[in-house]
């Protein structure tokens, strides 16, 4: 008979993690790579000590209430709206911040070559065989050396965008955030404005802001409608944070130059309306990815690490490293 305290892994996650947990606790892991249902994971965290979930587990009433005794929940990610933080009450609650922010940047600042390059359309273009030659008004696309770049939300990953993004390509900052950053603007060069001076002024804005009530829709039909024709709109924060339906008919009906997106409203669907999928996969201005701004061999090994630490500490009595702030 063990007497070793148990954690629940809800999928698969880098070995390095799995290594550390198993060291001192009896794990138990879903050894499908797919979602757990909700029966499954009320199942699965029964008689547990700790809990390792993912974005993509609605955390809620439900499972907590399956297991009061939980210690910790322990989120593979640095976002944590899949949890309901009035359910969790006493029991810790820990992300995976700092260690994915140069993935996240990095993808952020991808898309908005891509979009402004037309990368994936000129790609498309040239493997079908459709280069005749060299033109002087073929494929043109915008330059973004010097351009202005809204951020919205000025944590670690905004603040790193705006680094890249200055550094790289000389690109003026405009800012958004409840606190302002007087080093930030010093270093940057960078200006806070109010989001409506954002969206009127900016060539392109990037959100990288939490999802919470206060940011769901935060851009809608009255944000788009301030935004530059010829701006652009890059989201790797969360799907939720742009309302869907307004983002459509900005993008068919030209209202802003374009939208590159890794996160979605309704995920794994693109679209939370289904009659909207055709328009949407026919867009011709906008850039997909499948919710993989972090996914790096680094980030992703690092947030492995950091999410089995959270659990050690707590199971052992210490702090977590990265405990979320409940209010
Ligand atoms: C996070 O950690 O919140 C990211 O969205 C993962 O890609």
């Amino acid at each position: 008979m063990t007497n070793k305290q148990k954690v629940f892994i809800t999928r698969k996650i880098p070995d390095i993690g799995i290594k550390m947990l198993k060291k001192h606790f009896d794990i138990t892991i879903n050894q499908e790579d797919r979602q757990l249902t909700k029966k499954e994971l009320i199942e699965g965290v029964k008689g547990k000590d700790a809990l390792l979930s993912l974005l993509t587990d609605p955390i809620d009433k439900d499972v907590v209430d399956a297991n009061p005794n939980l210690k910790i929940i322990a989120n593979y990610a640095v976002g944590y709206n899949n949890i309901d933080l009035t359910a969790t009450k006493d029991i810790i609650v820990t992300n995976t911040p700092g260690v994915l922010t140069d993935a996240v940047a990095e993808h952020t600042v991808s898309l908005l070559l891509s979009i402004a390059k037309r990368i994936p359309e000129a790609d498309k273009f040239t493997r079908e065989g459709k280069f005749q030659g060299w033109a002087p008004l073929f494929f043109l696309d915008t330059e973004v050396t010097g351009k202005t770049i809204g951020i919205v939300g000025l944590g670690r990953i905004g603040t790193r965008v705006a680094e890249i993004l200055y550094k790289g390509f000389n690109m003026k900052i405009f800012y958004y955030d409840p606190s302002k950053n007087k080093q930030f603007e010093k270093k940057f060069k960078a200006k806070y404005l109010p989001m409506k001076e954002i969206l009127k002024k900016s060539d392109f804005v990037s959100l990288h802001v939490p999802l919470t009530p206060e940011t769901k829709h935060l851009i809608s039909k009255k944000e788009f409608s301030l935004m530059k024709k010829t701006a652009f709109l890059i989201n790797t924060s969360r799907g939720p944070v742009v309302d869907e339906e307004a983002l459509i008919d900005a993008l068919k009906n030209n209202k802003i130059a374009g939208a590159a997106l890794d996160v979605f409203e309704c995920e794994p669907d693109i679209v939370c309306n289904p009659n909207n999928y055709t328009i949407f996969k026919n867009l011709q201005n906008i850039i997909v990815t499948p919710h993989t701004a972090s996914a790096t061999i680094e980030a992703r090994s690092k947030m492995a690490e950091i999410v089995a630490q959270n659990i050690i500490n707590v199971l052992k009595g210490k702090k977590p490293l990265t405990p979320v702030k409940k209010s």
